[in-house]
């Protein structure tokens, strides 16, 4: 695992090079709908990181972000990849995304690494080695209690969840909207948030982050509590330092009752 783990900080500083060098002057594209968008950064952050992998590990399955599924069936790894997390802000100069790279194993996480090229901070974890930022090793904080929480979300190119976001930012110390799913994960890890949720997330937005909150002493489930699985499709995920996280889950339920009534 250390040879995956050094392949993929390879591959995440290649990336992230080439990223930054190419903010401010990128071909931006729609994937779909007018706000999911594409640049030609992505696509080519992409090609660097799988000729980093597949050079190294050939047999590995893959699930890209720009590329979906590929790779071979031959073994029972699959990484997860996405060249930019945080593309609208990439398009915008908005200086807050990341190259996101994870290793699963039969299905269970093993190696995260997560890279902002522009504060040069490289968030990794391992299984059993615990949680890293650059050389420092890193911990969830320790606030107990909701309402002294600071929190962070996402939006999946839609409103739904609008309702979650008004309400926890009344009883929190606030939620932020950043626009890097991988970036909140690795900040809860870091002590400096306390939670994040988000409904229809993908496999290669969270895969890596996930991983580092555990190593860091941190919980995700999906938002009933329950176990999280990554579909090659889209899932609800709530993540935190592992200590709200009871108070999270039945606020987040109570918010999703009441909007069924
Ligand atoms: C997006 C970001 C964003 C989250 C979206 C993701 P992308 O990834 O993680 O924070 O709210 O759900 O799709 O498109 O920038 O790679
Ligand atoms: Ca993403
Ligand atoms: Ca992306």
């Amino acid at each position: 695992m250390d040879n995956a783990r050094e392949a993929a900080i390879k591959a995440a500083r290649s990336a992230g090079q080439l990223i930054l060098q190419k903010m401010g002057n990128n071909k931006i594209d729609q994937k779909g709908s007018f706000n999911n968008l594409v640049t030609d950064a992505d696509k080519a952050a992409e090609v660097i990181i799988l000729d980093i992998l597949k050079k190294d590990f050939p047999g590995d399955e893959i699930l890209a972000e720009e590329s979906g599924a590929g790779g071979s069936k031959g073994t029972n790894r699959r990484w997860l990849i996405d060249p930019i997390d945080g593309t609208t802000n990439f398009a915008h100069s908005y200086p807050f995304f990341a190259v996101s790279i994870a290793l699963e194993e039969a299905g269970k996480l093993q190696m995260g690494v997560v890279f902002n090229p522009v504060s040069n901070e490289l968030f990794w974890a391992q299984t059993g080695k615990g949680a890293w930022l650059n050389d420092k090793q890193i911990k969830v904080s320790k606030i107990s209690r909701l309402q002294e929480s600071l929190l962070s979300t996402g939006f999946s190119g839609n409103g739904s969840n609008i309702e979650r976001f008004k309400h926890l930012t009344s009883i929190t110390h606030g939620v932020r909207r950043d626009g890097s799913a991988a970036l909140d994960l690795c900040f809860i890890a870091s002590g400096r948030t306390e939670g994040y949720w988000e409904l229809k997330i993908a496999a290669w937005d969270v895969g890596a982050g996930i991983l580092i909150i555990q190593e860091a002493g941190g919980q995700v489930t999906d938002m009933d509590g329950n176990k999280l699985v990554l579909t090659d499709g889209r899932f609800n995920i709530a993540a935190s330092n592992g200590q709200i996280h009871k108070e999270f889950i039945s606020t987040l339920a109570e918010l999703q009752a009441a909007k069924t009534k």
